[in-house]
């Protein structure tokens, strides 16, 4: 380091080095306020969109009438085949539990998982898939993804709810789709839960 006021580069008293400073303190916070004024359109960009068509609150359900009517009934709860096709997962998340423990899914073929709580916010990711959403009192999540592979993947819960947090999880299966579908054909809802 040397001092502005022995060192003088050109020549010209000390009013020199103090009008580089000031352009360079300038510039600089020019550079600093477009980088502030950058992050915040991205904070209002991202609100907006995402506030606008959030990922897992589109639809809702009624909490209390959860588990007496509609498609969360514990019977309907698990794996099937829509008439249109579809392999679709209906899943129930409370403290500290998913129903169903087990989830089988073909692999290869694209699944839609459809969930909601009946208590705090879950949530849960398939072991390192991308399958991974939260589960919100009220709402239903859903997302279609595939799984490549076959066996059997942790699903815990990645949402702190509680005090049973850390012993709130699931497994998922996945298997050939032939044998999927083999099962499917014996019952309507699938999993692997033991009997
Ligand atoms: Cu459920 Cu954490």
């Amino acid at each position: 380091m040397t001092s502005s006021k022995s060192v003088d580069p050109h020549g010209d008293g000390p009013h020199a080095s103090e009008t580089v400073a000031n352009s360079a303190e300038h510039r600089w916070a020019i550079i600093v306020g477009l980088i502030i004024l950058s992050l915040i359109a991205m904070m209002v960009f991202t609100g907006v969109y995402w506030s606008s068509m959030p990922p897992s609150r589109v639809e809702t359900v009624d909490v209390k009438t959860l588990h007496l009517k509609g498609e969360f009934v514990e019977n309907n709860l698990g794996t099937s085949i829509e008439k249109d096709g579809r392999v679709i997962v209906r899943l129930i998340a409370q403290q500290y539990s998913f129903s169903p423990q087990c989830i089988v899914v073909p692999a290869g073929i694209s699944v839609t998982f459809r969930g909601t709580s009946t208590d705090a916010i879950h949530g849960f990711v398939v072991g390192r898939t991308n399958a991974n959403t939260m589960l919100i009192p009220g709402f239903v999540s859903t997302f279609t993804t595939s799984f490549p592979k076959t066996g059997e993947q942790l699903m815990p819960c990645h949402e702190y709810c509680g005090t049973g947090h850390e012993a709130m999880w699931a497994k998922v299966q996945v298997i050939p789709p032939d044998e999927f579908f083999a099962k499917a054909k014996a019952a309507e809802r699938l999993s692997c839960v033991p009997r």
